[in-house]
């Protein structure tokens, strides 16, 4: 369990909020994460009572409480209390720490759940009111993604939040390394010797990270179009999972030697200059079609996006990693919305053998060996090997070896939040990014959205698997990306 505190919510009316963090502590509180000691204050503009909040997260979440955790919520319902407020004056914070200090809070975590916009005016708030230090208590600060929206400005909030906060409190979230199966990345890698020895440029062809969504952008054209798909995905999601994929082992598997080995490998991967992004980059926006039956209209005529948007929906990106494993192996990237299916994958394609003279099949007609690691749905492990097709000739012919999660754990009952809230709570730094490597992420990526900045992006069909320059950017190099889905 973890040890008493308060959670402090900003942003306690919005969605995250009540789809994600409060049906993660029902969890934790059912799985005894948490006990009677631990509260919530949630935060936000408009005027409330504590019931009115409780109902609120209710109405909300009925399917969830339903399911077995009515109890659970219970036991946590009678925690959750509400405090309305102008987050931009001075005078709530003022106010916050009357309540706080009367309500005897000591342990605390203020958990930034709100527009970007806010984080500064919330951080200097805080800091300023002197929230930030309780003697013999913690108070720690966990930042939502976007953290920045290039390498300056991240450095920016980073010295900002540096001011009231030392590093080793803050926990700057990327929700993906919540993920079980993102998780396991480490664990196949550095648990299981036989794939962690062929890791590496000597057997590795080439490396496809995907991250595909059918989802299109819905009712969030306003934060899209300013945002796009690169900036929202990339140097976030993508990056954890390519840092998790291509990192290092680490010495310990502790924060400390976790979070170095993914900063060094995020510093070895090149910085793409303008003629890389043009050749090595593919951008494009969804037209007006069909995902799994239901109708999707253009992106340009989504709610908040303008209808002359060059604000990209997909993103495709070929990276190199100069550093002696990876040296002249590709990285390809993608990740768009609309698209045929939901696939989130990491996989790595071998290297031919060296020879082979079968009757019928020879090297170049063999495909090559394949690891595929499904992350999200069908979570799985796959191995595309070539095996002996019975009969007098010898014909290799691909088959797949096949391990998924559902086989053999329970993977239900989890937003992927209950661990990283847990992590806070217990101080355990490992699952969060630290400043260096979000700055350091954001300076491969500003060169792109900064040549992005002319131009169109490629239109492809809403169920399409994306533009046709994306498969173009592997045909040129005599390579396919592994089918959606
Ligand atoms: C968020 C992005 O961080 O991640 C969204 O802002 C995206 O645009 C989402 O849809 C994907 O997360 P998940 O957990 O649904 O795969």
């Amino acid at each position: 369990t973890a040890p008493p505190a308060t959670l402090v919510i900003f942003g306690a009316g919005g969605d995250l909020t009540r789809r994600l963090l409060v049906p993660s502590l029902v969890h934790m509180m059912a799985a005894g994460m948490i006990d009677d000691q631990f509260s919530v204050l949630g935060v936000s503009r408009s005027e409330m009572s504590d019931a009115e909040f409780r109902q609120s997260l209710e109405d909300f979440d009925v399917g969830e409480v339903e399911d077995g955790y009515a109890k659970a919520w219970q036991k946590l319902r009678g925690k959750v209390q509400y405090m309305a407020g102008d987050v931009t004056d001075a005078g709530f914070y003022s106010q916050l720490r009357e309540r706080m200090d009367k309500d005897g809070a000591g342990n605390a975590v203020f958990y930034l759940a709100i527009s970007p916009s806010l984080f500064e005016p919330i951080i200097d708030g805080l800091g300023e009111a002197g929230l930030f230090e309780v003697k013999g208590a913690f108070r720690r600060l966990a930042v939502e993604k976007p953290f920045g929206h290039d390498a300056r400005s991240a450095k920016a909030l980073n010295a900002r939040i540096l001011r009231w906060v030392d590093e080793e409190d803050i926990y700057r979230i990327d929700h993906f390394l919540g993920k079980e199966t993102v998780q396991n990345i480490m664990v196949a890698r550095f648990a299981n010797a036989m794939i962690e020895a062929v890791w590496n440029r000597q057997y590795i062809d080439n490396v496809q990270i995907t991250v595909a969504e059918r989802l299109d952008v819905g009712t969030r054209g306003e934060f899209f179009d300013a945002t796009g798909t690169l900036r929202d995905m990339v140097p976030n999601h993508l990056f954890q999972i390519l840092a998790m994929t291509a990192m290092e082992p680490p010495n310990r598997f502790d924060a400390a030697s976790v979070r170095e080995a993914k900063s060094q490998l995020l510093d070895a991967i090149r910085i793409p200059n303008a003629k890389d992004v043009k050749r090595d980059t593919v951008r494009g926006a969804y037209t007006a079609g069909h995902v799994g039956g239901n109708k999707v209209g253009a992106y340009e005529n989504a709610d908040g996006v303008a209808s002359d948007s060059r604000t990209e929906t997909y993103a495709a990106l070929k990276l190199e990693i100069d550093n002696w494993r990876w040296a002249g192996v590709p990285f390809y990237l993608r990740t768009g919305k609309a698209l045929s299916h939901k696939d989130s994958e990491v996989v790595l394609t071998f290297k031919p053998v060296p020879y082979a003279d079968f009757r019928d099949a020879k090297v170049s007609t063999m495909p090559a060996n394949r690891l595929v690691l499904q992350l999200q749905p069908k979570e799985g492990i796959s191995l595309d090997f070539l095996a002996k097709k019975p009969g007098a000739d010898i014909k290799p012919t691909p088959v797949e070896m096949q391990f998924s999660y559902a086989d053999y754990f329970e993977l239900g009952g989890s937003t992927g939040y209950e661990t990283l809230i847990y992590d806070i709570l217990t101080g355990d730094q490992t699952l969060f990014q630290r400043a260096d490597a979000v700055e350091a992420a954001w300076r491969i990526v500003d060169p792109i959205s900064k040549a992005w900045k002319s131009g169109k992006p490629e239109p492809y069909r809403a169920g399409s698997a994306g533009p046709k320059a994306a498969d173009e950017l592997l045909e040129r190099d005599a390579r396919q990306w592994h089918a959606l889905g």
